[in-house]
């Protein structure tokens, strides 16, 4: 699949007439209403419509609902804009791209939103756009190397065990070089027992159907 197939889907996944809970909708994001997102209500069902069109398995559509982690990042990059003002800033995992388009609307200098789902690079493209912030999409897979970037902000991006093995050498390398780096995480079992510091903590509405709470606690961490 290339990213521009996958934009060229979405695109007209937006522009075709008609509603449901398996549509992609342009809605404001519940702890960070600055922004709003293509998302679709039952994400489940958006990926089995798709697939059968596809008429192949196609990535599970992680960037068409927005996440308890990346919600408490990006709404922290907004109360606190001297974090991403003036600042050249990495968005690793970036799925819908709500925490780049944060960092963007807090007046970073270069925003750039990594993923290697390229569904989540083209909603990366349609979101900037719908938020009007510049932001690159980028489907690159980095975590063997080290950013750039002055701030890397990673979003529920230790939802599975093989991942998290992967991002956190990661993310301590690129700390490690200068990189300041901000992890939101609802603790989805995978964090270290050490190793990383608490930077603030956020009650965010949730969906998730594995959570009896409407509201997950999800903090902020830094590499000690
Ligand atoms: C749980 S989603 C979080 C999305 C977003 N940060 C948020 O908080 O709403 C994690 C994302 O990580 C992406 N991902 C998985 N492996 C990756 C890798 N090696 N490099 C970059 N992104 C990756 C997935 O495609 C997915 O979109």
């Amino acid at each position: 699949m290339s990213r521009q197939t996958a934009l060229a889907d979405l695109e007209q996944e937006i522009a075709a007439p008609g509603g449901g809970p398996d549509r992609l909708r342009l809605v404001g994001t519940p702890f960070v209403p600055e922004v709003r997102l293509y998302l679709a209500e039952d994400a489940i069902l958006w990926w089995a419509r798709m697939e059968a069109a596809a008429g192949r398995s196609l990535p599970p559509p992680y960037w068409a609902s927005v996440w308890a982690g990346g919600q408490a990042l990006a709404r922290h990059l907004l109360d606190h804009p001297e974090l991403a003002a003036g600042r050249r800033v990495l968005d690793l995992g970036a799925g819908s791209g709500l925490v780049a388009i944060a960092a963007a609307l807090a007046g970073a200098d270069q925003v750039i939103a990594n993923d290697i789902d390229p569904y989540a690079v083209a909603a990366v493209t349609v979101n900037a756009r719908a938020n009007r912030v510049r932001v690159t999409a980028d489907g690159a897979d980095l975590l063997d190397g080290v950013t750039g970037a002055d701030l890397l902000v990673a979003g529920d991006a230790l939802y599975d065990a093989g991942l998290a093995a992967r991002v956190l050498p990661y993310l301590r390398r690129c700390a490690a070089h200068g990189v300041q780096v901000l992890v939101g995480d609802p603790d989805r079992g995978h964090l270290p027992p050490d190793g990383l510091e608490l930077v603030a903590s956020y009650p965010v509405p949730t969906t998730e159907p594995s959570v009896d709470s409407p509201v997950r606690r999800v903090q902020v961490l830094r590499p000690r």
